[in-house]
């Protein structure tokens, strides 16, 4: 796949669950192709904050992501907000799309549901801006022409809805989007969190990415286990589908063979699983705190990042413009 977009939203720091089933597999894809990889402030709107809360969370997710393994000079990073043109697109492709596909997006039908739930009217405390979210999403998408989207699994619907917005658009104007793919990792679709249930915030089950080693062996140490001696052969677990996840492929085989023909006890196995993770988080977070030290050098990173989008998505919008009859042809 060669040309990939993916956004982030700057609303609550990533954890663990979002880096692997996520940011990870998207990093690996930028290796290999063209990513623009942005962070979705105008998103961030629907749910509102203090306007320095705004900024100071997209520097830091921007290096959350760099400290990660972004390359910011291979793959695009910019704030979706300094690429404006994406509101314009996002008007324009609102003009192609059917009120009703809207109203059955799971994130508004999610709010509206829970109104109904309460007794309330079905769009209190609804905004516009949630309404037409997955419009902006599809505008970040088609603005620059990308074929493949990675995304959660939750995120399907939304490229489902750019997929139709394109071929709407396409129909009435002509061929001038490029119908995007939802990339979804299959192999680490579902990150456990440590009581066993998806990794997710709302679950409070999630391992921070800026954890210290002691809150990692906090965290895990609250797995819930069995009684059964080291001797004897266990039953795959939480403890060793995180370790599957997060730690080498020896290793995690080694794991495996020693929960089935026994030989290894819990408090061993979360012991592996507490260096594994820190292994992997343990240069992020050093290089987190470099960064953040640095809020210019940040701030131009996103500037440079906000130049090249910018030229990615001013020919799209030409061709857009032009076939809706704004240029003079
Ligand atoms: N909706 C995504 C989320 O909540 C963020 C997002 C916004 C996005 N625009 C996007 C993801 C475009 C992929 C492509 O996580």
């Amino acid at each position: 796949m060669s040309r990939t977009v993916t956004g982030i939203k700057p609303t609550g720091r990533p954890h663990l669950g979002n880096y692997l089933g996520m940011i990870r597999p998207a990093l690996d894809l930028s290796r290999s192709g063209e990513m623009f990889c942005f962070i979705a402030d105008y998103h961030a709107l629907t749910v509102m904050q203090p306007a320095a809360e705004l900024r100071r969370r997209v520097l830091d997710l921007a290096a959350t992501l760099i400290a990660l393994g972004l390359d910011a000079g291979q793959a695009v990073l910019y704030r979706q907000s300094d690429l404006p043109e994406v509101c314009e697109l996002a008007w324009i492709l609102g003009c192609v799309t059917a009120k009703g596909l809207l109203n059955r997006a799971h994130a508004y039908k999610a709010a509206t549901a829970a109104n109904a739930a309460l007794g309330r009217d079905a769009d209190e405390g609804v905004n516009a801006g949630l309404f037409s979210y997955p419009v902006l999403m599809a505008a970040d998408i088609l603005i620059h022409r990308a074929q493949g989207v990675p995304v959660g699994r939750d995120q399907r619907q939304h490229v489902e809805i750019a997929r139709d917005l394109a071929e709407s658009f396409n129909r009435v104007y002509g061929a001038v989007l490029v119908v995007p793919e939802p990339l979804v990792d299959q192999r680490v679709m579902t990150v456990p969190g440590i009581d066993g249930r998806k990794m997710s915030k709302s679950y409070g089950n999630e391992i921070g990415l800026s954890a210290t080693p002691d809150e990692i062996r906090r965290r895990v140490s609250r797995i819930v286990t069995d009684s059964r001696p080291p001797a004897e052969p266990k039953e795959p677990d939480t403890i060793l589908s995180l370790y599957r996840i997060v730690a080498a492929d020896d290793d995690a085989r080694d794991l495996e063979r020693r929960y089935r023909e026994g030989g290894v006890g819990y408090a061993g196995a979360k012991d592996l699983l507490t260096a594994a993770i820190e292994r992997l988080l343990g240069p992020a977070r050093q290089r987190h705190a470099e960064l953040m030290a640095d809020p210019a050098g940040l701030q131009e990173i996103l500037a440079r990042g906000a130049a090249r989008a910018r030229a990615s998505a001013a020919p799209t919008l030409r061709a857009v413009r032009e076939a809706t009859g704004m240029g003079w042809g």
